[in-house]
């Protein structure tokens, strides 16, 4: 069955609004961090970054395994998501993209190191997911700037893109000088 990517920095909403929006659609939910966990999808943990080294081919053959196995519209949602391959299942991915100045509020309630925080609003600040997103997904890829919306306000507009009612093709958005 088709799948939708909801990918994005980590903080810029994918996990609340993924939920919202699959309940809504009545579509199979996938939260990579959880299913990665569950399957212990990771061949380890990098210590001094505070990341799970996460085995990359284990995690797409699961998702493939699950494509395969349901009639339902999947939603797969991680800042992974992106980066499990090109198919034709994939029909849409949206990246969620935030403020650096506003992300920063929301991972500072994380328990993360500076040093983690800092690279990810600097990964946001470089469109990093996009550009990823872009070089594999090619124009199946939007892009939505959440910064000044509420959650039911993305989850909205999400829905109009996936019912084709709205089109946000990626480079319009430019992060690059509030970081500096
Ligand atoms: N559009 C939004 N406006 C305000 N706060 C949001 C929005 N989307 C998410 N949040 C809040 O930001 C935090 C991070 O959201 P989360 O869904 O965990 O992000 P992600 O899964 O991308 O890491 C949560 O506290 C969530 O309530
Ligand atoms: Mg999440």
């Amino acid at each position: 069955m088709a799948a939708v990517i909801i990918t994005g920095t980590p903080g810029t909403g994918k996990t609340t609004v993924s939920k919202i929006v699959s309940k809504t659609l009545k579509s199979q939910l996938i939260a990579l961090n959880e299913l990665i966990i569950q399957k212990h999808l990771y061949n380890g943990h990098d210590d001094k970054k505070g990341y799970k080294i996460v085995d990359m081919d284990a995690l797409a053959s699961e998702i493939n395994l699950i494509l395969k196995s349901t009639d339902k519209q999947l939603i797969i949602e991680g800042h992974l998501a992106h980066d499990l391959g090109a198919t034709d299942q994939v029909e849409t991915v949206i990246v969620l993209r935030t403020r650096p100045s506003v992300l920063r509020k929301r991972l500072n309630k994380r328990e993360w190191s500076d040093s983690k925080i800092q690279e990810n609003i600097e990964a946001e600040a470089l469109d990093l997911c996009t550009f990823e997103a872009v070089e594999i997904h090619g124009d199946k890829v939007h892009e939505l700037d959440t910064s000044d919306l509420d959650v039911d306000e993305v989850t909205e507009i999400i829905i109009e893109i996936l019912n084709g009612d709205k089109q946000l093709p990626p480079g319009k958005i430019n992060f690059l000088e509030e970081l500096f």
